[in-house]
């Protein structure tokens, strides 16, 4: 009689604290057994992986993805539904996604708005997966709603410092904090000031300039360094965790770098396309351009070193996709719906903004790595792409390590280092619902082997590929962050308040 359900022999274990070779079994679902490479070789098990000296490590835990969100301002509607953006996300191997809920202006109550996520996600998901609620009106009853949110599970939010449709003031902002603050809840932000963008939108308009690389122009870096240091003034204020989604500029990261130093609970988060895209890619010919657009926007190439730095150094604390997938052709609801005989080229600002991403996310990183292994460390790769967001967002240790009888089998099993002759990423090999990918001809020297979701193998690249079934992803509780949280120390008593 098997007494394990999956054996994984032969890996090159690496965890955000450790490497070595070691054997692993799996049964009912969780990471059972951790051994010296060799000992499980004679062990019964239903099935068996050998890693063959390549990588193993926790399924990847993606912390910033947007799924079927109706379009809560301009044009555009998200292309990926729960079903084919977890199933390209598996393939990448990422294990977990967390996706947002999103409250327009007009929703009265968060409660519904999880609600409906919750019926478009349910038996739907390839992932394992949890929403951060999304939230552009803190009313009194909003905000009365947060203890709810715990008890279902939810322990993150987001909120906009730009977006007329999302962006709230600095006082909402405050509200928000102090609720979050006394509900355990992270708070993350979109930190780029709303007025300065669209003050630079209306004059590059008034001199007649529309097309898609006056989307980078509009958004210099100041727009971002100026919120994140006024995000981080507020967060100080209320003595409260916050989280800066994907910062693309050295200077925001100087500012939390600095906020960080003075001991401030103040994490950060950036993404693939600010180490690997330019603000060139915006200026690409006819209206390719678009295909580019995501704010903040792509940066130059004189940046990636110190974006890189930053989460060597521990400035940033995860690494996201923030994968918003809109067609590139689709005239309806892509990026080319804003193309008229009056505006070839579009109006940039109303170019459905954001980028896909999901499945390239681990690969294209770790490809670099292997390049160039100055870049980042192999136990830091898994720290920023998978142990922190776990921990971060309170789904730590069932996701992001691999504790006997206490992690869920979640691994990507990578190819043994420096055995793939390099390719290029190409749109037709990946698996989400997008007529493209900004990633188009880079060259990646890795890809997931193997995923394997709560001990069950989803992704076999060699093999038949997609093996996972939809809806064996479940929705995942999650408690509070168990990253440092407040100082406690302030010159006025905020539990007064
Ligand atoms: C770490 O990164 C931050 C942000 O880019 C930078 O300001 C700082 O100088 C770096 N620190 C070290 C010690 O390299």
């Amino acid at each position: 009689m098997a007494s394990f359900d999956l054996l994984i022999l032969n890996g090159l274990v690496v965890t955000a604290s450790d490497i070595g070779h070691y054997d692993i079994a799996i049964k009912d679902e969780k990471i059972a057994l951790l051994a010296p490479k060799g000992s499980l070789a004679e062990t019964q098990a239903k099935k068996v992986i050998d890693a063959e000296g390549g990588y193993v490590m926790p399924g990847g835990v993606d912390a910033h993805v947007h799924l079927e969100e109706p379009p809560l301002f301009g044009k555009g509607r998200s292309s990926d539904t729960y079903e084919t953006g977890t199933r390209s996300a598996i393939c990448g191997g990422t294990t977990t996604v967390i996706t947002f809920a999103p409250q327009s202006k007009n929703d009265p109550s968060l409660l519904s708005v999880l609600e409906s996520t919750h019926q478009k996600a349910q038996n739907n998901c390839y992932t394992d997966y949890s929403f951060h609620i999304l939230l552009s009106n803190p009313s009194p009853s909003v905000l009365n709603e947060f203890p709810t949110l715990r008890q279902k599970g939810i322990s993150s939010l987001k909120i906009y410092m730009t977006y007329e449709a999302l962006q709230l003031r600095d006082n909402e902002i405050l509200d928000v904090l102090l609720t979050a603050r006394q509900n355990s809840i992270t708070t993350m932000i979109h930190a780029e000031n709303g007025d300065i963008l669209s003050w630079m939108t209306n004059k590059l308009e008034e001199k007649g300039l529309f097309e898609p690389k006056y989307h980078a122009t509009s958004r210099p870096q100041l727009v971002e360094t100026e919120a994140t240091n006024r995000a981080i003034t507020l967060s100080e204020l209320i003595d409260t965790p916050m989280l800066i989604v994907h910062v693309s500029s050295p200077s925001a990261a100087e500012h939390i770098r600095n906020a960080q130093t003075r001991g401030l609970p103040l994490y950060a988060e950036t993404c693939p396309q600010y180490l690997f895209l330019t603000r060139s890619h915006l200026s690409l010919p006819s209206f390719h351009g678009a295909k580019h657009i995501c704010s903040p926007p792509p940066r130059t190439s004189a940046d990636h070193p110190q974006i890189w730095l930053s989460l060597r150094n521990h400035t940033f604390t995860i690494l996201s996709s923030d994968h918003c997938p809109f067609h590139y052709f689709d005239t309806e609801n892509g990026k080319s719906s804003v193309r008229t005989p009056e505006y070839p080229l579009g109006r940039f600002k109303y170019i459905p903004n954001g980028i896909p991403g999901i499945e390239t996310r681990l690969p294209l990183v770790l490809s670099a790595m292997e390049k160039d292994s100055k870049k980042l460390s192999l136990t830091k790769f898994v720290e920023v792409t998978s142990t922190n967001p776990a921990k971060l967002y309170g789904l730590y240790p069932r996701k992001g390590a691999l504790l006997p009888g206490i992690s869920d089998a979640d691994l990507v099993i990578w190819y043994p280092p420096n055995t793939l002759e390099e390719w290029p990423i190409r749109n037709e090999d990946l698996h989400h619902n997008v007529d493209y990918t900004p990633y188009e001809g880079m060259m990646v020297c890795q890809w997931p082997r193997w995923t394997v979701l709560r001990g069950k193998v989803v992704w076999e690249r060699e093999g038949e590929g997609l093996v996972g079934e939809k809806g064996w992803g479940r929705f995942v509780e999650r408690g509070e962050s168990t990253l440092g949280g407040r100082r406690g120390v302030g010159e006025w008593d905020v539990e007064a308040f």
